[in-house]
């Protein structure tokens, strides 16, 4: 998400002759695109905040920003935290930077946090930074109408909103005649996409068919799912284009319903299961990853086996696992004792990261033996000679670099894997 809003932000920028460069050393503006969702993640950004405010006492003329979700949460409370930045701009304000700018090179401060209902940057063509030039990502919808309990994302990000597919449509296409060969729509809640304009509706399933039609050598990929929106609909679409990759990144959070409840899913432990077994269903060689949350308030060691057996249940090819971190004004931080002890949320992320670890070697080992395609990425980080790529079920392969480059589409004979990689060659 934040990959997509920086070239939003750079493309902006080019408007007011700012060109994008790797290297803060040499930037007149360097600005830190921010999530807020742990804690961890905002203190990260304030470490980064004080390195590169040293930057800025050497080279006097350059402007220090913070924008999206931690620049919308703290509005001027970061200005005045961090006296080094000159600039906040929450994720719906990103058009008016050049204003904001005039106003930092008048000797103030710029700050906008104003949250919109309907901008989706839908005529803005993002300045692509990927290092690859094969994979992209799209954003289709910003903001959320959930209410995790535990979840900032609804404040920072606002309503849901949803993008005129036909921009959707425009940027995969250009983004296919200009070499790419992947594109991942994204949204907080991919699957309420909806839009609803001058008689026309489209929903989430019909945007995805419009974008796979593109070309068959486009591979589609979306995230994030929630499981009280994934519609068999949707899964038989899947089924009917082979370029849509067979990979599914469908949040649990927690094995128990108890806690999901708790967290406001709305949903169960059953009612997931028969997703995955939808899924299974319709698309039998997809895979499916999730996000996971350890000592959620008030969670026993009963829930906590719950999220075990249902990982192993679903047997999730690959999960995000993480430490409940209380967020500032959520529905959890004021209703909720944060009362799960460190020590025991700490245990039990490592048993969850213990058992992923074996589930994902599982999955590694049953693709060993199989022809899977392979769309090449780059070259391999350990070795000059080898290429890296990933397959349909995002998982990464590497093979002998023969004469293929990143964007072919390659047949790899996987003979071997490591916990996190397969690793093949070429079928003649
Ligand atoms: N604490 C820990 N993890 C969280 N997530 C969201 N909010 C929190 C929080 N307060 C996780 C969820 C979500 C992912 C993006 O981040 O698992 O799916
Ligand atoms: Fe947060 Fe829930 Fe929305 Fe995901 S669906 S962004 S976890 S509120």
């Amino acid at each position: 998400m934040n990959v997509a809003d920086s070239e939003v932000v750079a493309a902006v920028l080019r408007q007011c002759n700012y060109q994008h460069t790797e290297h803060p050393e040499e930037a007149d503006l360097i600005l830190v695109n921010t999530c807020s969702v742990r804690e961890h993640a905002e203190q990260r950004v304030r470490t980064r905040l004080r390195e590169l405010g040293k930057i800025k006492q050497k080279h006097g003329q350059v402007k220090l920003g913070v924008i999206g979700c931690m620049a919308e949460r703290l509005k001027g409370k970061l200005l005045e935290e961090e006296p080094m930045v000159d600039l906040v701009v929450g994720p719906d304000a990103y058009r008016l930077l050049p204003d904001l700018l005039e106003e930092v090179d008048g000797g103030g401060k710029g700050i906008n946090t104003l949250l919109s209902t309907v901008e989706t940057y839908a005529d803005i063509d993002p300045v692509r930074m990927d290092k690859n030039h094969v994979t992209s990502f799209i954003s289709v919808m910003r903001g959320c109408n959930n209410h995790c309990a535990y979840c900032v994302v609804p404040s920072t990000r606002g309503r849901e909103r949803s993008r005129d597919p036909e921009t959707v449509i425009g940027e995969a296409r250009t983004l296919f005649d200009q070499g790419y060969r992947e594109v991942t729509l994204l949204g907080q809640n991919v699957n309420s996409y909806r839009w609803n304009a001058n008689g026309e509706k489209v929903s989430f399933e019909e945007l995805l068919g419009r974008v796979a039609r593109i070309d068959p050598m486009l591979r589609v990929r979306f995230t994030t799912s929630h499981p009280r929106d994934l519609s068999d609909d949707l899964l038989k679409q899947m089924a009917l284009f082979p370029n849509i990759c067979r990979a599914i990144h469908l949040p649990v959070q927690s094995g128990s319903t108890r806690m999901l409840r708790k967290m406001k899913r709305r949903y169960t432990r059953e009612d997931y299961m028969d997703r995955v077994e939808a899924i299974r269903t319709y698309l039998p060689d997809a895979s499916i990853s999730s996000d996971i949350i350890a000592g959620f308030c008030g969670e026993t060691e009963e829930d906590h086996r719950q999220t075990l057996s249902l990982m192993e249940w679903a047997g999730f090819d690959f999960s995000f696992m993480f430490k409940y971190s209380e967020r500032p004004d959520t529905f959890a931080a004021t209703h909720y004792p944060d009362d799960v002890p460190e020590a025991v949320k700490t245990r039990r992320l490592n048993e969850i990261i213990g058992l992923q670890t074996r589930l994902s070697r599982e999955s590694k080992e049953k693709a060993v033996g199989n022809i899977l395609e392979v769309l090449v990425e780059g070259t391999s980080k350990k070795s000059e000679e080898h290429l890296f790529g990933r397959t349909s079920q995002n998982m990464v392969a590497v093979f002998p670099r023969g004469d293929h480059r990143p964007g072919d589409y390659v047949q790899v004979n996987i003979t071997a894997c490591t916990p996190a990689t397969l690793i093949g060659h070429p079928v003649p």
